[in-house]
């Protein structure tokens, strides 16, 4: 077949061009594609309409439309896919990125592809180019190359950057808004979603530096998958640290480029942060618990289309945007909010409840006695997730309860499962060293009846969006399931 050559088009065709792709939010490449192919689709119908009368049987077939990208009048199988900017980094995880290609052309997802120059001593811009069936992209400024989109293009003209395997260093540079290469400068760019792979030796994910430009980046809004624990290029050396796996990619992409339709329709009640229980007006009695985890769920759960209700005790969170917010203090105001938020499909019970209130609380300040320490008399709290799980009118399709555990995780979620009467218990382990109270990561084990899911370490929003999708495939299989 013959190639063309944009170079050798004339000026003014060459300026066209460049303004029809502009005026399409396209690259040149893909206005080229688009136009050939429009050129061999008419030939192929007049053809067609010569030799026999119109044959719906011979029509190409249409994808699932997104409906948003679609030009009314345009022919065209690519504008209804997702497009996809894949960064690879430079690290010896890079050669998975080429089987990530395939993964996910598997999915009908269009990808382009910037390697960075530590990248390309790992893998080749041929290799990668010759599966993703694009010119890949190399350099911030690239007069050699004929489809030279620019770098605001490739940021803008997609639907999700993927960067995999995300190293340390480029997780610096994100998280420090450089912008010194094609990579960092796409990065900054975009004002599209961003899913980060992190791939490194565990000394480096583990480092103070590292975890904080993470910190920065999930802060930003940055979606992470990975890394998974497991052994290093290098022999002998272990930890997490790992790229996720390509198909495990795929499916934190779809999260994110399906994400906002999976619970349309669904009525979601979810409890974060922790309970105040008087002690006389200016002491209570708590539990640790910045709310950080909840809260992700609820703007997940509002981001996927949901009706959501938060019940939040005390926490210095901004609400979740699109969420009904409800504020109490004490457990007993919490399980009255809740049960007035009911009925509800899904009840997410995340708060960390204080288990006892003081029995009297004193309507002014106990003042300190030389002599004894007041006695604190206890009573128990209603606990509002087996209250809600054992209803009999109005219980919640799926109730979930959360177990934060120190020690035996999952023996004490499976415990607490069958107690509290829940579907699902999502447990995690919230010894000191984790660092998962108050901080930005979790690694959560999801125990139900069925058996136990171990998730890999991530963000608590990247928990609370793998929770998210768990739930609405469950709905949809209840729905199937019948009343
Ligand atoms: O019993 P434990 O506090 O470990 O159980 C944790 C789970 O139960 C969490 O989902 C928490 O929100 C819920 N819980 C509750 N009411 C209580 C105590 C716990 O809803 N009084």
């Amino acid at each position: 077949m013959a190639s063309l050559t944009v170079r050798q088009l004339d000026d003014t065709l060459k300026r066209l061009l460049r303004l029809r792709a502009a005026r399409h939010g396209r690259s040149m490449e893909d206005e080229i594609r688009m136009i050939l192919r429009e050129a061999a689709q008419e030939t192929v119908c007049d053809a067609r309409d010569l030799i026999n009368p119109p044959n719906p049987a011979l029509a190409e077939p249409r994808r699932a439309s997104t409906g948003s990208r679609a030009e009314p009048g345009l022919r065209s199988e690519a504008a209804d896919r997702h497009r996809l900017v894949l960064i690879v980094g430079g690290g010896i995880a890079a050669y998975k990125s080429l089987d990530l290609i395939r993964r996910l052309q598997d999915r009908s997802i269009l990808v382009r592809c910037i390697l960075t120059a530590a990248a390309q001593h790992f893998v080749t811009p041929l290799a990668a180019g010759a599966l993703c069936g694009n010119h890949v992209h190399t350099d911030l400024f690239d007069p050699k190359s004929e489809f030279d989109v620019g770098h605001i293009r490739l940021a803008r003209d997609t639907d999700l950057i993927v960067v995999a395997p995300a190293t340390a260093d480029l997780l610096a540079k994100m998280a420090g808004g450089h912008a010194d290469d094609l990579a960092s400068a796409v990065l900054l760019a975009t004002d599209k979603p961003i899913l980060i792979a992190p791939a490194m030796n565990p000394q480096m994910w583990a480092a103070k530096a590292t975890q904080r430009n993470l910190a920065q980046l999930t802060t930003d809004g940055v979606h992470v998958v990975g890394p998974n624990v497991g052994e290093m290029a290098e022999r002998g050396e272990g930890g997490v640290g790992r790229m996720a796996e390509p198909l495990e990619i795929v499916a934190a992409a779809e999260l994110v480029l399906h994400g906002t339709r999976l619970l349309t329709g669904r009525r979601v009640l979810v409890t974060s942060g922790p309970t105040n229980e008087p002690i006389d007006p200016v002491r209570f009695i708590a539990n640790r618990s910045s709310g950080k985890q909840g809260h992700a769920i609820a703007a997940a759960a509002a981001a996927a289309g949901a009706d959501v209700v938060l019940v939040s005790g005390p926490v210095s969170l901004p609400d979740p945007p699109g969420v009904d917010v409800v504020k109490i203090e004490t457990a007993r105001q919490m399980l009255q909010a809740v049960e007035r938020a009911l009925p509800a499909d899904v009840a997410i019970f995340a708060a960390a409840v204080a288990d006892w209130r003081a029995e009297q609380p004193s309507d002014h300040k106990i003042k300190k006695q030389q002599d004894r320490s007041p006695a604190l008399k206890l009573v128990e709290n209603p606990d509002i997730l087996s209250t809600i799980a054992h209803r009999q009118a109005n219980r919640p399709r799926l109730v979930i309860g959360f177990a934060a555990e120190t020690h035996d995780v999952i023996a004490n979620a499976r415990a607490k499962l069958a107690k509290k009467g829940c579907d699902w218990i999502v447990a995690n382990d919230v010894s000191p060293e984790t660092g998962v109270m108050g901080g930005d990561s979790n690694t959560v084990h999801l125990v139900s009846a069925g058996g136990v899911e171990n998730w890999p370490p991530q963000s608590k929003g990247d928990v609370a969006r793998m929770l998210v999708q768990r739930i609405a495939r469950s709905l949809k299989d209840l729905d199937a399931a019948g009343p």
